[in-house]
């Protein structure tokens, strides 16, 4: 049976850390780190994300700041409210929870944060740099797993990775991080060929395809590391249950080690954020 990658305890290990710098930056250079988190309409899975990040920043000592504005907000308002919280001091990160209504022109919005602020990483300098030199910020979902996969395996160097997904989100930022670690990377989609036998190459799997346990047991190399970014809420038996792009069960017979859904990536994700912003603060306080 696959060893179980504990998402909850590698974040609160995270959190416990990022805590001591935050109290760090509070004595030396009485700075609190800031993070704003806007969220456009109502979406009920975005409301309950925000509610935990603001929960946690918190928690860790840092400032948190939110902005909730009606679905119907225009694109105008939004940028302006982006703007005041770029001139902001005590604002050292900026998320713009996603999706944003149809109405409103995602590309523009994730570029009009300052990409000294943009503790997402999805600013287009923040793109290049991670697919340059490194120095920017690297998106939590993908920063995340590879601090899980390197908890669990160590140096990469070498290791055959599969990505499934090729969103700007999550499988184009993994796969230049994995490659970054020196592995050799294949990203697949829903164009690919012969998925299941690319599967069965892989060292390491990452499905980030929100299709729920599409990836099952018999695509797994035996022995290999896996890593579920997939959150699916489904009904079964009555039911509403989270489960991931990977089928548990069948899969964690084959893998070596394997992240649940829930209490795997996802907890990380948010440690992660919490680390970008203070990474950020960090750097203003030199
Ligand atoms: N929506 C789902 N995941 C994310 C994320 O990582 N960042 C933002 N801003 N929105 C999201």
């Amino acid at each position: 049976m696959a060893t179980v990658i504990n998402g909850k305890e590698h974040a609160q290990q995270l959190r416990d850390n990022l805590a001591i710098e935050v109290s760090k930056l509070k004595s030396d250079h009485a700075l609190v780190p800031g993070l704003a988190v806007v969220l456009v309409g109502e979406d009920p899975a975005s409301q309950i994300y925000v509610r935990n990040k603001a929960k946690q920043t918190v928690e860790v000592g840092m400032k948190s700041f939110e902005h909730r504005l009606d679905t119907d907000t225009d694109e105008v308002t939004l940028l302006d409210l982006i703007a005041s919280l770029n001139a902001d001091d005590a604002v050292h990160g900026i998320l713009v929870q996603l999706p944003l209504p149809p109405h409103i022109d995602e590309f523009k919005v994730i570029n009009a944060v300052s990409h000294d602020k943009d503790v997402d990483g999805f600013h287009l300098m923040n793109v290049g740099r991670l697919n340059t030199d490194g120095g920017g910020v690297v998106p939590c979902t993908p920063l995340g797993s590879l601090m899980m996969l390197k908890s669990q395996l160590g140096d990469l160097t070498g290791l055959n990775a599969v990505i499934v997904g090729r969103s700007n989100i999550v499988g184009k930022p993994m796969a230049a991080l994995l490659l970054k670690a020196n592995c050799t990377v294949t990203i697949a989609h829903s164009r690919t060929k012969n998925l299941e036998e690319l599967c069965r190459t892989a060292d390491i799997l990452v499905a980030a395809v929100g299709r729920p346990r599409m990836i099952q047991g018999d695509w797994i190399k035996p022995g290999a590391t896996v890593i579920d970014v997939g959150i699916n809420r489904i009904e079964e038996n009555g039911a509403t249950k989270l489960v991931g792009d990977v089928d548990y069960l069948s899969a964690s017979e084959v893998a070596g080690a394997i992240t649940p859904v829930p209490g795997g990536v996802g907890p990380m994700t948010i440690a992660c954020l919490l680390h970008n912003t203070v990474q950020q603060a960090k750097r203003i306080a030199g």
